[in-house]
Order: C-alpha cells, then sequence, then structure tokens
C-alpha cells in the first residue's frame, strides 16, 4: 500500500483556474482523475531519455480509454526552441487535438516549460498536467504557469502564462537522479528557506549529508515546503507585478553566470553563488545582519553548492545584468533581505556596493 500523497493547493490567479500539486511515490494511478473525463485524447509529451516512462503513461491512458499519443522531443533545453514546438503542433494537429483535450508534460524543468508552452499555443490553450521528474523542475519550473521556449537571443523570452491543469511529483522519479543534478536543485530549496520558510534550512543544517540524498530522511518534507512556499506566493500574484519576484532571489546574478558560462552550469549552482551575492550586497546595504548573510555560505558549502566565481568575469557579468529581461531601464534590481524570511526590492544600488559584494564571491 502506498501512502496518500500530499496535495498542495494553488489558488486561481489573474482569472486562471485553481490547481493541486500532488506529492508521493507512485502517483501515476493519480493521472486519469486529472486528466477528466471530458477529454477524448491526450498527448504525452516526454523527452528522448524517459521514452520508457512516456510509453508507461501513455498505455495506462490507453487503458482508461483515452485515445493517447506519445510525442517525445530532444533532451532538456535542446527541445526548447520554436521548431520543436512546431513539431508538437503537427503532431496535434495530426491527432485533431481539441480543445477540451489534454497535453502531459513529463520531465525536467525544460520539458515541462515546452509542454506547458505548446498547450498555452495550440487552439490558444489547452489543459496541460505536468509530471516533473526532477528536484528543480517539482519546486519550482512545474509550479506557478511559467511556460516558454528560448530564442537565439536569449533563455524564455517567447512564452506565456499557462497554469497547469493538476501537477505530480512523483519522489521515485527522484532515487535514479544523478547526485549532481539532485544536489543542483536543492538551491532552489535553499532559496524558499531564505526567503520564506527557515524551517528548510534547519532541516538541512541538522543533517547536509542526509539532505544531498533522494532518499534522505527529510526529502519529502523538503520538497513539499519548497512547494507550499512558491504556491503561496503564485497564488496571489501569477504574472509577477509584485510579490512573485521574491522568487528570483539569486537570479540576477545567477543568469549573468549561466550566460557567461554558455548554459554549461546547471541553474542551481548557478543560483547557489547568486544567493551568497545577495546576501553580501544585503549585509553591505546594512539590511541583513552578518549571522544570516554568513548562514547563506555555509549551508550552501554544506550541500557541496558552490559560493564563489572567477573573479576576472565581473565587467561581464555587470554588463550582462544590465541587459537581464527583470532590470527596469538601467537600474539594476535585486531581491535581499532585510532579515531572515523578509525578501524585499533593492533597486539601483551604488556601482561601489556591488562591487563590494561581488569581492566577497571572487574566486
Ligand atoms: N522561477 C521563478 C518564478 O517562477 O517566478
Amino acid at each position: 500500500m502506498t501512502d496518500a500523497p500530499t496535495r498542495i493547493h494553488v489558488a486561481g490567479s489573474a482569472g486562471t483556474a485553481p490547481y493541486d500539486v500532488l506529492v508521493g511515490r507512485q502517483l501515476l494511478g493519480e493521472l486519469p482523475g486529472l486528466v477528466g473525463d471530458k477529454a477524448k485524447r491526450v498527448a504525452v509529451l516526454h523527452p528522448e531519455a524517459l521514452a520508457e516512462t512516456g510509453e508507461v503513461l501513455r498505455q495506462d491512458l490507453t487503458d482508461q480509454g483515452y485515445e493517447a499519443i506519445a510525442i517525445q522531443v530532444p533532451n532538456a533545453e535542446e527541445a526548447k526552441t520554436v521548431e520543436v514546438a512546431a513539431y508538437c503542433w503537427k503532431a496535434l494537429g495530426q491527432s485533431n487535438f481539441t480543445r477540451t483535450d489534454v497535453i502531459v508534460g513529463v520531465g525536467g524543468g525544460a520539458t515541462t516549460d515546452l509542454a506547458g508552452f505548446v498547450a498555452a499555443t495550440w487552439l490558444r490553450g489547452v489543459r496541460w498536467i505536468a509530471v516533473p521528474t526532477t528536484v528543480l523542475a517539482m519546486v519550482d519550473a512545474a509550479v506557478g504557469g511559467k511556460t516558454g521556449i528560448n530564442t537565439a537571443e536569449g533563455k524564455n523570452l517567447v512564452g506565456a502564462f499557462h497554469p497547469p491543469a493538476g501537477v505530480l511529483c512523483d519522489l521515485a522519479a527522484l532515487d535514479s537522479l544523478p547526485v549532481n543534478d539532485y544536489v543542483s536543485g536543492l538551491a532552489e530549496i535553499i532559496k524558499a528557506g531564505f526567503i520564506a520558510d527557515p524551517a528548510i534550512l534547519e532541516l538541512i543544517e541538522a543533517d547536509p549529508e542526509a539532505a544531498r540524498s533522494p532518499r534522505g530522511p527529510h526529502t519529502a518534507e523538503l520538497i513539499e515546503r519548497s512547494i507550499r512556499v512558491k504556491a503561496e506566493v503564485v497564488s496571489s500574484d501569477l504574472k509577477e507585478s509584485g510579490l512573485r519576484e521574491i522568487l528570483n532571489y539569486g537570479h540576477t546574478l545567477a543568469h549573468a553566470i549561466e550566460k557567461n558560462e554558455r548554459y554549461n552550469w546547471r541553474h542551481g549552482a548557478a543560483v547557489s553563488v547568486g544567493m551568497v551575492f545577495a546576501a553580501e550586497l544585503g549585509r553591505i546595504a546594512g539590511r541583513l545582519d552578518d549571522a544570516t548573510a554568513d548562514r547563506h555560505r555555509e549551508v550552501l558549502a554544506s550541500v557541496g553548492l558552490p559560493v564563489t566565481y572567477r573573479g576576472d568575469q565581473w565587467p561581464k557579468l555587470l554588463e550582462t545584468m544590465k541587459v537581464d529581461k527583470k532590470t527596469r531601464g538601467d537600474r539594476l534590481r535585486f531581491i535581499v533581505l532585510d532579515g531572515l524570511a523578509k525578501p524585499t526590492v533593492l533597486e539601483g544600488p551604488d556601482p561601489a556596493m556591488l562591487l563590494a559584494a561581488h569581492a566577497e564571491i571572487a574566486a
């Protein structure tokens, strides 16, 4: 027998429907219930690497009486292109996919971003269900309705807010995740700890080695707590007109690092360095106490995440941050902390302050 899954509710916002995020083990039996009886067809969109899982889901849905097709897309970010989206639109068209039919996106954050985008654009929006298989996708990408693809000019430049009709986080999917991918996801979990739920930090600090394992004693609780933080934020501000910006804690520098590394760094690793930078900025701006600023470096390093970056790259990082899509005019914006779990915006910080914060993360 399996335990009942934890159900985290995301309220509808900006005219969108509410939905639940289910967290547990062996959840795939929940899928037909989410697809519902109005749908006749279901498209299971999965990356090459998850061909087997995609087929299991497709077969399950067929057994339940749906006309289920599988759409295989390239692995990871390779899938987030307009060409791959067009390939998916073609598959939907050839299967006579209608407005009441449903897309299921199974995979990491790139796959769920693509699946959500295809769902947002097909017939101006059909229902979709996210089945995230990485920590990062469970706690971030699959919840909150940001969907999109990349263009030659940058990541996520084309997209739509299109929340899923449900999210299934099957923790069994994490058992086979490479340790570096698992640990990278911990950065977003730790972010949720600093911006809103310090109990997350306490759980990790109590046994950092255990926190590095998907079989650790607190895996489910860490993931559930992080999803709750995100669910609460996006329930009140889907379209990032205010509160949602706090989810970008550490991300302004992180995006610049990722670009500078030609996206060969894991997102979580860049967010880790970005959070240490943001903590230093908060400290230098006279907002954040020393102990909480230092706690960033300690907890992130304790699970094996990076806390420094090549010092000679600062001019390039600064330039990139200035053209970040979240910058307003040429005023840089950072989320900093006024104290533990007290995120706020720091706009247009003095260049000397930025340089001083950078000195603290320069390797
Ligand atoms: N990943 C940040 C957000 O969903 O708003």
